[in-house]
């Protein structure tokens, strides 16, 4: 730390995983940063150089950075240091589906009972309105000084570092042009656009983003049901749409729906959100039925295969919500393993990231340690997370293992014509017209 200059670092509250990456790429590009979460061992790991997420890259770009980075569970501590304060806590969905703002608040309490000059700047994803919510909660507690930003982000998990390092842009909404220059300048160096705008518009474009991400993936996937019906390759049909610079290539990829700690919570509250104000998002309701069901409709393309799925061995290769990450949060594996075990199906498991005892989200599922043990007696298994070594899966040897021939890829990411060449069936989701059995009757 600069002790030369006593309020030049940034401080970051919540070292989630916005909170953890923000503090790491900006200790990179040369800020002095001050990281605090009010979980102790979290912080204790932390000072050890231990990341408690699972993010490529992360651990050796802390490592590169850790003289700029201090670790606290203290406001005080953090506000000795810092005049911005990032605010990067969690805002879980509340019971009544809006996000819950209580840690949000609890932020604004201490650093308002502290005092002094400082400038808040939310990074959390919260609901349209907030940035109002804040400042008159200030301003009934005294504290005049405190100024707030709405800055949201938009990392990927899994590719978080890169996000933020090179980020498509840069959203900036200040209630005071001053102290918007001053989080704009924070950012100079990293050459993106930067939108300036007013704090609920900043608020706005976190959530439209996403629920307009999540509306292409549940558009797609509706396609793909459509290319089951008729016949059709949903992955050319996306390629073929993604050429097109209006619509673009990404998030077109078509599978069992969307997860995640962002995309489901985001495209609920906002649905909320315009609820709450008098606007009912007829689109929105449908993006998320259409996620909802993408899931049954695997456990149907099963069926169709399989018959009944009482007794029926299933593997799930993959639960994590997407690759690169061991986030299992609103994962489709969770929904998928619990209604085949409703429908009488016993279901084991392998993903990279989970060991066999990490099972609260997956009771009565067998996780094994590797795909081909996960395999062992299986009369089906189902791709969900697309992990690149499954595209390396020796399907052979899983035939070998396997008691029945159905392979059923709800990401389009295996190699098909290698699956059939073991002797198994392959389908996949929207791709009807490549759908076949075995090449070979099974040996
Ligand atoms: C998302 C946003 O991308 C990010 O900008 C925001 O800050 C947080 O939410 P993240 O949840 O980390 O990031 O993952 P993302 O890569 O966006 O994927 C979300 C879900 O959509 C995953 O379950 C993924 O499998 C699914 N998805 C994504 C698809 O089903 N098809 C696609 O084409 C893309």
């Amino acid at each position: 730390m600069d002790r030369d200059h006593p309020q030049a670092a940034l401080g970051v509250i919540g070292a989630g995983y916005v909170g953890l990456v923000t503090g790491v790429c900006f200790a990179h590009l040369g800020f002095d940063v001050v990281c605090m979460d009010l979980d102790q061992s979290k912080i204790d790991r932390l000072r050890r150089g231990v990341i408690p997420i699972y993010e490529p890259g992360l651990d050796e770009l802390l490592a590169r950075v850790r003289e700029r980075l201090l670790f606290t569970t203290s406001y005080d501590e953090l506000l000795d240091c810092c005049a911005i304060v990032f605010v990067a806590v969690d805002t879980p969905p509340s019971p009544a589906g809006d996000a819950d703002l209580s840690r949000v608040e609890r932020v604004v309490r201490e650093v308002a009972a502290r005092g002094g000059e400082r400038l808040l700047v939310m990074k959390s994803t919260v609901p349209v309105g907030t940035g109002d919510r804040v400042m008159a909660q200030i301003k009934a507690l005294g504290a005049t000084s405190i100024g707030y930003v709405s800055n949201p982000e938009f990392l990927r998990e899994g590719a978080a570092i890169d996000d933020v390092r090179h980020p498509d842009r840069v959203v900036v909404g200040a209630y005071e042009e001053a102290a918007g220059d001053r989080v704009a300048a924070l950012y100079a160096s990293l050459e993106a656009p930067i939108v300036r705008t007013t704090v609920p518009t900043a608020e706005m474009i976190k959530y439209a983003s996403n629920a307009f991400l999540a509306t292409k993936i549940s558009f797609i996937n509706e396609i793909a049901n459509v290319c089951d019906e008729v016949g059709a390759d949903v992955r050319t049909v996306a390629e073929g749409m993604g050429l097109d610079r209006r619509i673009g290539s990404h998030f077109l990829q078509a599978g069992i729906g969307y997860g995640g700690s962002c995309f489901p919570k985001d495209v609920q509250a906002l649905k909320q959100l315009a609820g709450n104000s008098g606007y009912h998002f007829q689109l929105l309701n449908a993006v998320i039925e259409v996620n909802a069901l993408q899931k049954r409709r695997l456990v149907g393309q099963l069926k169709k295969r399989l018959g009944t799925l009482r007794d029926v061995r299933v593997t799930l290769l993959g639960l994590t919500f997407k690759p690169h990450t061991d986030d299992l949060r609103e994962a489709s594996s969770i929904v998928l393993a619990a209604r085949l075990r409703a429908e009488g199906a016993t279901v084991a498991a392998y993903d990279p990231t989970i060991l066999a005892g990490d099972d609260v989200h997956f009771p009565g599922v067998r996780i094994a340690g590797s795909a081909l043990e996960a395999l062992e007696g299986a009369d089906a298994a189902v791709l969900v997370t697309e992990w690149p070594q499954f595209s390396e899966f020796d399907w052979a040897a899983g035939r070998q293992a396997m008691r029945g021939s159905v392979v059923l890829d709800g990401r389009n990411f295996l190699d098909g014509d290698a699956v059939r060449a073991a002797g198994l069936s392959y389908d996949g989701i929207g791709i009807g017209g490549t759908v076949s059995g075995p090449d070979e009757p099974p040996a």
